[in-house]
């Protein structure tokens, strides 16, 4: 794992922007995964004023997202089809047929729905870079603790804790969704590249459990101790409970030099 701290929350977007748009411009027909969630809207507006600075364009990529709620219809301003648009895609030159989302349709087996997802990222290429957040009880994507380290996309029902984290996004007679489908733990670890932004106090457990706690279904983050290429992006306040800061601000001094002298070489 690498971990950067940078001083605020708009650096840690502001990297995030840097991640894809070497991405995106460098590689042919690139493949984002794309997270929702407070934290990436940072990101999704600095790579908006990279695409009006014709510093990046989307016509060649296309996108799956991490999850989207079960229960509730595209056009709903809760769905997550409608937070990638409002946020990105509408923003933006991507071609919106080349956009995806984990939906599952009433009447049709979730479980087929499921895997046929998992076909479609393969179709795809894989996905070069997935982009994370992290949930204040550890959960990528919908991934909640105890899901298993192996799963894949599938529904999954929402924990207490994360449907009261949420609530804040709902007004009082608005219907929340309990249930969502989701990417697993192991299609997020099949990403070249993970990506995770964590910012701000209430994440500061989580991003330690996740760093330097046991590899453990109880934070399904932790999964991506496994991973090759997972680079942790975070500000001072979600770093505040590791015990390593120090290291880690070495360790990126360290790197930064070698990459000054080699340049930098991401293999997608
Ligand atoms: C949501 C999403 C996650 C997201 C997390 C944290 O419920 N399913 O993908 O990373 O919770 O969200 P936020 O960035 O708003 O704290």
């Amino acid at each position: 794992m690498q971990v950067i701290i940078f001083d605020n929350a708009q650096d840690v977007a502001e990297s995030a922007a840097e991640w894809v748009a070497e991405l995106v411009n460098k590689k042919p027909n690139p493949v984002l995964g794309l997270a929702t969630g407070s934290t990436p809207i940072s990101l999704y507006s600095a790579l908006v004023n990279k695409y009006k600075a014709d510093q990046i364009s989307f016509k060649q990529t296309t996108t799956f997202n991490l999850d989207e709620y079960l229960g509730i219809e595209e056009t709903n301003k809760q769905s997550y089809r409608h937070f990638m648009n409002e946020n990105l895609f509408d923003h933006v030159d991507i071609d919106k047929d080349k956009t995806f989302l984990p939906t599952c349709n009433q009447g049709e087996n979730p479980r087929k729905q499921g895997l046929a997802y998992e076909d479609k990222i393969a179709d795809a290429g894989g996905i070069d870079l997935q982009i994370l957040g992290i949930g204040a009880n550890g959960h990528i994507g919908f991934n909640e603790p105890t899901s298993s380290l192996a799963s894949r996309t599938r529904i999954k029902t929402l924990s207490q804790q994360t449907l009261n984290d949420n609530s804040r996004l709902f007004a009082a007679d608005e219907f929340q969704p309990t249930l969502a489908m989701t990417m697993g733990i192991a299609t997020i670890l099949d990403a070249r590249y993970v990506l995770l932004m964590a910012t701000g106090k209430n994440k500061a457990k989580a991003v330690k459990d996740m760093v330097s706690g046991a590899l453990s279904a109880a934070c399904p983050a932790s999964a991506l101790q496994q991973h090759e290429n997972a680079v942790i992006l975070l500000d001072k306040e979600a770093a505040s409970e590791l015990e390593d800061q120090e290291y880690y601000v070495w360790a990126n001094m360290q790197n930064q030099k070698v990459n000054k002298e080699f340049g930098l070489y991401h293999n997608y």
